[in-house]
């Protein structure tokens, strides 16, 4: 690519010195027109052989003298040397411009792109870096076998790559045409599930993966979602049951979905006291509203260990703090009670 830029100046560059050259110089004096010269030395031996002949042909000659005068005086009123140079100099400004666009041409449309893949693409992907245009271009060759062939598989090949590659309209297309073709494909409808859930429809999203679950129970990509999408319809109980086959058929992320889970258990229990109209428990709340920051027992995490920390020795601060938030950390809106209950659990621990 450098290279390419390197190149190019080093042809339009020495082009464009070349060509803009006769600007710089001061303009030679045009060359005299020799006609008149020549007319003046003609009639000057005319002249001279006029007075020495006689007669008709003495006035042959004269004739011929008045005719050359005549000439003469023609050609010396009519000159104008400068619009002569005038006409190349605007000659070779068009031909500098010529080049310049013919250069700017060349540099915005022969840039070496892979094939099937538009400038727009190419600068989306971002330039230069080779597998990510080798797996676009992989794309595009994927989608033009499926519309070609229009089968399952085919469809279910582009719509994965697309997946993998995080493009999810170009997927949600793919999915949608495996379905019209195959209602059962169970990979279309779980990767649907999970299209649902990320364009924040949840509802829709659980339908979809408890289906997908029921069918393949070992389908840890389902589960996981399965369990978000419960998490984030406030169905905390489903949630945590769902993460915990997460867990027991292996999935790849086990830390992350115990923390998940831990979380949705505290959740629930805040919604249980809520709903029992028991006076709050301090490490319910917490577990519900802070835990996630900072950390499972108060010993910090995103945010500082609040077990000991001395802000909570001081009066009224631990309200304020929770109430408008601070620094980085949000507000958290609390009711008096549960605020209560919460600072006696943070003191006692
Ligand atoms: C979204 C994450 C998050 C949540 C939820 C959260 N905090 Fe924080 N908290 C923070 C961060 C980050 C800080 C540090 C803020 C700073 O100084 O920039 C902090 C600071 C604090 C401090 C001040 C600590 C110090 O040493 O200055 C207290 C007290 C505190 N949080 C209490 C709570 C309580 C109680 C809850 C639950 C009701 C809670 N936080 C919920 C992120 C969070």
């Amino acid at each position: 690519m450098t290279a390419f830029w390197i190149l190019l100046l080093a042809l339009v560059v020495p082009a464009l010195v070349y060509v803009l050259r006769p600007l710089g110089r001061e303009p030679e004096p045009f060359p005299a027109d020799p006609r008149p010269e020549e007319l003046k030395a003609e009639i000057a031996a005319l002249r001279q052989e006029a007075r020495e002949l006689e007669g008709a042909e003495q006035k042959r000659v004269l004739g011929r003298v008045v005719l050359l005068e005549r000439r003469l005086a023609e050609l010396g009123g009519e000159r104008a040397p400068a619009a002569v140079r005038r006409l190349p100099l605007a000659a070779w400004l068009a031909a500098a411009l010529v080049l310049l666009v013919v250069g700017v041409v060349l540099v915005r449309y022969t840039l070496p792109r892979a094939p099937g893949e538009t400038i727009t693409t190419s600068s989306q992907i971002g330039g230069e870096r080779g597998p990510d245009r080798a797996k676009l271009a992989k794309l595009a060759r994927l989608k033009e076998a499926a519309e070609r062939k229009d089968d399952v598989e085919s469809w279910l090949a582009y719509a994965n790559e697309a997946w993998d590659l995080a493009d999810y309209n170009a997927a949600a297309e793919g999915y949608k045409r495996v379905l019209d073709l195959d209602g059962k494909n169970l990979t279309a409808w779980k990767r649907m599930g999970i299209l649902f859930f990320m364009s924040g429809f949840p509802e829709d999203a659980a339908q979809v993966l408890a289906v997908v679950v029921a069918m393949d129970p070992t389908d840890t990509e389902a589960l996981l979602f399965l369990g978000n999408a419960y998490s984030m319809l406030g169905r905390f109980e489903e949630a945590v049951g769902t993460w915990e086959r997460y867990l027991e058929a292996g999935g790849p992320e086990p830390e992350r979905v115990r923390s998940l889970i831990a979380q949705a258990r505290g959740q629930l229990e805040a919604q249980e006291a809520n709903a029992s109209g028991r006076s709050p428990d301090g490490g319910v709340v917490y577990r519900a509203k802070c835990a996630a920051c900072h950390g499972e027992n108060a010993e910090g995490g995103l945010g500082p260990a609040l077990a000991g920390n001395p802000v909570l020795r001081v009066d009224g601060a631990l309200a304020e703090i929770v109430n408008n938030g601070t620094g980085s950390m949000p507000a958290v809106p609390l009711g008096e009670d549960e605020l209560e209950a919460l600072a006696a659990y943070l003191k006692g621990l």
